[in-house]
């Protein structure tokens, strides 16, 4: 997916082939553009005087120069001079394949523009949050496939196979110090502040997926497990310290160190990610072999968009509903059935008691139920802990707010009234 030959050779600076400096002056000749144009170097978010670098084959910024050639319409790769380029460090296991990928394209110029837009307004540290199978991953894979040249180094990690802090951020600095005798501190503290350095030399691209396996299974939403707190504090001082990089993280809920230092005009940002939109998810059911069009509109709308749980249901109705869309959106009492079940049954058993009582509340109905209604229902719990717990739900897509209450998405309010009938 990734094109090695081309990330496999990056380097601080870059300068211009000779060669390359002709394909430039076409490309800038088609636009009309002068050896100097303004238009050029705004455009590329740059100076008069790293242009004229440019054009005397001087290094100029790696960054810089991507962006000159990229806004004159070149790549980059057919102009740099080859011998400036050194290696790149790449460390991008568990990657998922992207060429399968539907929509998103709002949220992926956004979220371009946070991580590779002006400096005065490009983030440290931005976490993509949203359900399980929402698309968080493969979005940041996306993502990170379409603007890799803009950094040094990619780093991608996946929780799953859990490090302590400590142990993870020596890796880190392992791979981007260029300095084989640098001795890394023991002291947490010490640790990041190294790591902050490696990261300001650097411009690197690091992707924390999957941050939910060491938040705690009890409790709100989003809290760490005691053994994991390390992870907090390196997330608060790479958001809050000044470098160079770029952590993105992928979250089922939002932690703590997020919420405080969050803001859209800020360095740190988090972007809930909802299902797809109705166009994108009729291309993955198309893909998937489902006939009867007219009724997928019905189904993005139960699901949410959730491209899991189409990709599921559209294996569900292939296998046991002969492709019969209609006949299955009659039944409504099998739309979370076989995968989809024991899906939801995982995401469902990380709730808090006190959440897991609120949805049982508002499973009973199908309106809204507003605040009141749900504080006189379970009278026995404070107000305040309710107000937690609702929020929290809502934080994991669990339950949706509305100017009329609070409801329960179909998916989860199916599941819930089966078990009760169990
Ligand atoms: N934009 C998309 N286009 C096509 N398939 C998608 C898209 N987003 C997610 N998927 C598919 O949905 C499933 C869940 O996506 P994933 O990124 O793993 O979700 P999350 O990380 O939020 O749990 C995967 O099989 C993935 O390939
Ligand atoms: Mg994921």
């Amino acid at each position: 997916m990734f094109d090695e030959s081309i990330v496999g050779n990056l380097s601080g600076s870059l300068r211009a082939s000779a060669r390359g400096l002709e394909i430039i002056d076409q490309h800038r000749i088609k636009r009309g553009w002068k050896r100097q144009a303004s238009i050029w170097y705004e455009t590329a978010l740059t100076t008069l005087a790293t242009l004229k670098r440019f054009w005397q084959r001087e290094p100029v910024s790696r960054e810089s120069f991507v962006r000159l050639c990229e806004a004159v319409g070149a790549r980059w790769q057919d102009i740099v001079d080859q011998t400036t380029l050194s290696p790149l460090v790449k460390v991008w296991d568990g990657v998922p394949d992207v060429s399968v990928f539907y929509g998103r394209t709002a949220e992926l110029a956004s979220l371009t523009q946070w991580m590779i837009g002006d400096t005065s307004t490009r983030c440290r540290v931005i976490a993509l949050l949203g359900m399980g199978g929402i698309g968080k991953t493969l979005l940041v894979a996306k993502l990170a496939e379409q603007i890799q040249t803009h950094f040094e180094c990619l780093i991608w990690r996946s929780l799953l196979s859990t490090v302590p802090a400590g142990m993870f951020i020596n890796e880190l600095i392992q791979f981007l110090t260029d300095d084989s005798e640098l001795t890394i501190p023991d002291s947490l503290d010490s640790k990041i502040s190294c790591l902050i350095n490696c990261l300001e030399q650097r411009r690197s691209l690091l992707v924390l997926d999957q941050l939910e396996t060491i938040l705690s299974n009890d409790g709100f939403a989003g809290q760490y497990q005691e053994a994991h707190k390390g992870y907090s504090e390196l997330l608060r001082r790479v958001g809050q310290e000044s470098h160079n990089s770029c952590l993105v993280l992928t979250s089922r809920e939002k932690t703590p160190e997020i919420a405080q230092l969050e803001g859209v005009n800020l360095p740190v940002r988090s972007l809930q990610l909802k299902g797809l939109d109705d166009e994108a998810a009729r291309k993955l059911l198309r893909a998937k072999g489902l006939t009867e069009e007219t009724q997928w509109g019905g189904l993005i709308q139960i699901y949410r968009g959730n491209p899991i749980m189409l990709k599921m249901v559209a294996a569900t109705i292939g296998d046991s509903w002969n492709g019969n869309v209609s006949e299955f959106l009659r039944n409504s009492g099998t739309i979370v059935t076989g995968d989809l079940r024991r899906f939801i049954e995982v995401l469902f058993s990380r709730l808090s008691s006190l959440e897991k009582q609120v949805t049982i509340q508002l499973a009973s109905t199908t309106e809204p139920m507003s605040f009141l209604t749900l504080q006189q229902a379970l009278e026995q719990v404070s107000p305040s802990n309710l107000y937690e717990s609702v929020e929290s739900l809502v934080r994991r897509s669990f339950l949706e707010k509305s100017s009329a209450g609070f409801t329960l998405p179909p998916v989860v309010r199916e599941y819930i009234n089966c078990q009760l009938g169990e």
